[in-house]
């Protein structure tokens, strides 16, 4: 039981994946933390523009220290999309994402590419979206719970970005597989999609 889920920024994939995860039993990885994690070191250095040194970051990543608190910032979050789209970071992350998805008892993935590129053949692909407006509300809601400046404003012009390189790039762009089931969740709250995304995978169990 392999499962896809792809979205654009703030879609809700991530919660999805990790509630279907939980309630199937199988393990869940949030690629977003992957090129977040190449991202935040690069930022850390200063090099978020020099194109070896996030190569050489994807290269050197260390699973099992990534700490989603630190890496789930709006900083972290557009310097993950910058590097994101040079293919030879992407490359550097592809075993490790596929050695993932060859659990013998099936995984859970969630990303922008996942069912495009890293597991085509996936048993169900889920592509989750939103308005860039209800999007924009829900993270507004969990960086304003945190940080007294945050403004809905900053947040909306950040994912209208994060769409625009996410979409455009000509590195494994953001896209629907064709074989993928569309699940728009601006009018449902969490519960609610979680239900239809597990009538979905349901489906095709
Ligand atoms: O999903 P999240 O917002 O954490 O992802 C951060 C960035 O990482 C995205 O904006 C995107 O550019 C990149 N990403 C990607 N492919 C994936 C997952 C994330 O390009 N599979």
């Amino acid at each position: 039981m392999l499962i896809a889920i792809d979205g654009p920024a703030a879609s809700g994939k991530g919660t999805l994946g990790k509630r279907i995860a939980g309630h199937l039993g199988l393990a869940h990885l949030d690629t977003g933390l992957l090129y977040r994690a190449v991202g935040a070191a690069c930022l850390a250095i200063g090099k978020l523009d020099d194109e070896a040194a996030s190569v050489a970051a994807a290269h050197a990543l260390d699973v099992s220290t990534l700490d989603p608190e630190t890496l789930r910032t709006g900083e972290i979050g557009e310097a993950a999309s910058v590097v994101a789209a040079r293919p030879e970071v992407r490359a550097a992350l592809i075993d490790l994402q596929r050695r993932f998805a060859a659990r013998p008892e099936g995984a859970v993935l969630d990303g922008r590419d996942i069912g495009t590129v890293i597991c085509p053949d996936a048993t169900v692909k889920l592509f989750v979206t939103a308005t860039p407006e209800v999007r924009a509300e829900r993270r507004y809601k969990e960086l304003s719970a945190r940080d007294p400046f945050a403004s809905y404003e900053a947040v909306l012009a950040d994912i209208h970005k994060r769409d625009a390189r996410d979409s455009n790039r000509a590195a494994a762009p953001l896209l629907k597989a064709d074989d993928a089931v569309l699940l728009d969740t601006s009018a449902l709250g969490i519960e609610e999609s979680f239900a239809a995304a597990l009538a979905i995978v349901e489906r095709a169990r």
